[in-house]
């Protein structure tokens, strides 16, 4: 099938390593043009150098702090500056610190939803004149199986991104009619830096080893294992591509079947 992303403009953020790497590296292989993001330039520049030298397509790494209004909006129109337009946004950050309502802070609370909500809000203001411009305009969010399900000592991280499922619902609501389609994936637990990290600090305090609680995590999903970064993200960009052109407003469950409900 011909997902219809070739010469696309994509701007995929946080995506020097994790999911939104993996699929910022998917669109290059399908021939998008793509700007990855991330705050650290040196790192950026590598993930950038890596994907370029896999597609042989152009990759543009553009850091800065998506949680910071200015410089998400920066972000975007240099994106869009240097790409000749914008077709396809992905909104993406890093994820809030475990804990429960009783031990996070209110400063938590608000760095939490500046990083889940207000990022993915700054990103939308900027690149909705250049995605109303585009024939195959499309934003992906990236939230997460809690907005079905909480996950135990997630409190933070449950609650955004229930902002986040509404706001990506209200899009669809609002941009159908300008043909710009607006979908979110859930991801379930999928093997990444964060993942690795998490699964670390378990196996030290259960004397076990890193690979014993990522196999013990896998093992509480229908499929046994968890996800790998590129699982993710053949279904981000097929849903951002034109051969999903009638998928809107949907919210995908990229999880392994780990959540049981029907709707
Ligand atoms: N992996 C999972 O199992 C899973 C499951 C459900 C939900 N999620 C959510 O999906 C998102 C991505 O997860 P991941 O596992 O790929 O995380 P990750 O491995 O920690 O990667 C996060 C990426 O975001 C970048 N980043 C973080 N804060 C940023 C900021 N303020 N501005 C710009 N870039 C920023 C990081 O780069 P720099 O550090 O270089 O800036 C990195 O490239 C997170 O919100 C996570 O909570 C993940």
């Amino acid at each position: 099938m011909d997902l219809g992303l070739n010469e696309a403009k994509v701007f995929v953020a946080a995506s020097s390593s994790g999911l939104g790497a993996a699929t910022a590296r998917q669109f290059s292989l399908e021939g998008a043009h793509v700007v990855v993001n991330g705050r650290y330039q040196d790192r950026l520049e590598e993930t950038a150098a890596a994907i370029r030298r896999e597609s042989g397509n152009n990759v543009l790494a553009l850091s800065g702090d998506v949680t910071d209004g200015e410089t998400a909006r920066t972000l975007i129109e240099n994106a869009a500056a240097r790409l000749g337009g914008l077709d396809i946004l992905v909104t993406n950050a890093g994820g809030p610190p475990p804990g429960t309502f009783e031990s996070v802070s209110l400063d938590d609370w608000e760095k939490a939803f500046q990083l889940n909500v207000m990022s993915a809000v700054y990103m939308i203001r900027a690149a909705l004149p250049y995605l109303k411009q585009s024939s195959r305009a499309s934003i992906l969010t990236i939230t997460s199986v809690s907005v079905k399900q909480p996950i135990d000592n997630l409190v933070l991280s449950n609650s955004v991104r229930m902002a986040v499922a509404g706001l990506t619902k209200s899009l669809a609501n609002e941009l159908g009619e300008q043909g710009i389609r607006v979908n979110s994936i859930l991801p379930g637990w999928t093997r990444t830096g964060r993942v690795t990290q998490i699964m670390e600090s378990r196996a030290q305090a259960q004397g076990i080893t890193a690979e014993e609680a990522g196999k013990r995590q896998g093992a509480s999903t229908p499929l046994r294992r968890m996800g790998e970064p590129e699982e993710f993200a053949n279904v981000a960009v097929f849903l951002c591509s034109p051969a999903a052109s009638y998928v809107h407003g949907a919210m995908i469950p990229v999880d392994g079947g780990a959540i049981r409900t029907t709707l």
